[in-house]
């Protein structure tokens, strides 16, 4: 369906995420994609700061590109182009945000048609973008199907009060080891993490989503788990190690961002295909939260993402008192390659 352009021009600005000469501009842009996440989502938002990207942005692995719409002089959206550049070279992440004073002017509209572009003129074959909700009627589902988007995914926003942390059961003898470790990831873990983060990219539910296994060494390992500290973040993990191996089979790490006042992130957990079924995500989550909890006395609220179909984790999460607050959604478009013109 053609989507009309209405209301005065939008301009789109490039900008460079390590400029020193671009962070007001860059403030601004992280400014209207916060005002956009909070007034969808409210105090179940986890907007970005610049220096958090900045930190967690290594381009040789993924480069970043925002883009800030000016309309009139204003700051009225905040775009951002995703390129991959290790693995799923055919995919590209958008981001689209519009300050909640600017919507339905066709500001996304024109944000998402650079993207688009860009992301062809890369050679990406599949774009992605997220949109969240706090209820199942999400009213970026009409932008996204409008502009030819698919669901591909949908995810539940989950929190735990960590006061409400249920208690410990008591657990028998086990085969496995759960260890916990503050900071970056101990260099001895290291190796280990290559199969478990390449497994995160296939043993987790991905619906639709066109992405393929991600390639994971160790230099790679060592330079994301630093990342948080590079972003002013504080990181803690949890892994289950198998005693008859002694590999790492599972890992859950949780973030600690400033600026979210006592909100912490719990981001990949993880128990691999062969060591599923012994209550490993239960016991590697209760051993991180309570990690959090004991380096970490402000945090009073742990934050993660599941995918809506993604049963075990879910009931791992019950178990544990987390709650369901909002809902998040990928969507999905191929883009068409530009037609070789014969001459
Ligand atoms: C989704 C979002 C980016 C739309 O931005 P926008 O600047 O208002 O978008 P546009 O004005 O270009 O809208 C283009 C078309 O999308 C559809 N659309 C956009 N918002 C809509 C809404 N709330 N309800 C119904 N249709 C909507 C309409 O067809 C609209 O055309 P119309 O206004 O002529 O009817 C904005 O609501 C936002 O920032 N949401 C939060 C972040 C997000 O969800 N990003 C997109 C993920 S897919």
């Amino acid at each position: 369906m053609p989507v009309r352009q209405r209301g005065p021009d939008v301009e789109l600005r490039e900008l460079d995420l390590f400029s020193r000469d671009d962070l007001p501009l860059l403030q601004a842009w992280a400014a209207a994609r916060a005002a956009s996440e909070t007034h969808d989502l409210g105090d179940h938002a986890s907007p970005y700061t610049v220096e958090e990207l900045r930190g967690l942005t290594d381009p040789a692995t993924k480069s970043r590109t925002p883009l800030l719409a000016v309309v009139g002089g204003h700051a009225a959206g905040a775009g951002m182009l995703a390129l991959p550049h290790k693995d799923n070279v055919h995919v590209a992440f958008g981001v689209v945000h519009t300050d909640p004073a600017w919507r339905r002017r066709g500001v996304g509209s024109a944000v998402l048609a650079e993207l688009e572009r860009r992301a062809v003129a890369a050679g990406r074959t599949s774009m992605l973008l997220e949109s969240a909700s706090l209820t199942e009627r999400d009213p970026a589902a009409s932008f996204a199907v409008t502009h030819g988007y698919d669901l591909a995914l949908t995810s539940l926003e989950s929190e735990l009060a960590l006061g409400a942390l249920t208690p410990e059961q008591a657990t028998e003898e086990s085969a496995y080891a759960i260890e916990v470790a503050a900071g970056d990831v101990p260099e001895s873990w290291l190796e280990d993490h290559v199969v478990l983060l390449t497994r995160m990219s296939t043993d987790t539910p991905q619906g639709n989503l066109d992405l393929q296994e991600e390639s994971w060494d160790v230099p790679r390992v060592r330079q994301w788990s630093h990342s948080q500290q590079d972003a002013g973040r504080g990181r803690v993990e949890a892994v289950a190690r198998d005693r008859a191996s002694g590999r790492l089979v599972g890992y859950t790490f949780i973030t600690v961002p400033p600026h979210l006042g006592g909100v912490a992130i719990q981001e990949d957990t993880l128990v691999i295909r062969e060591h599923r079924g012994h209550g490993l995500g239960v016991l590697l989550k209760r051993a991180c939260a309570r990690a959090l909890a004991d380096g970490w006395p402000q945090v009073h609220t742990i934050r993660t993402w599941n995918a809506a179909d993604n049963a075990h984790m879910l009931a791992v999460n019950r178990a544990l008192g987390f709650r369901q607050v909002a809902f998040e959604r990928e969507w999905q478009k191929r883009l068409a390659r530009p037609v070789a013109l014969v001459t």
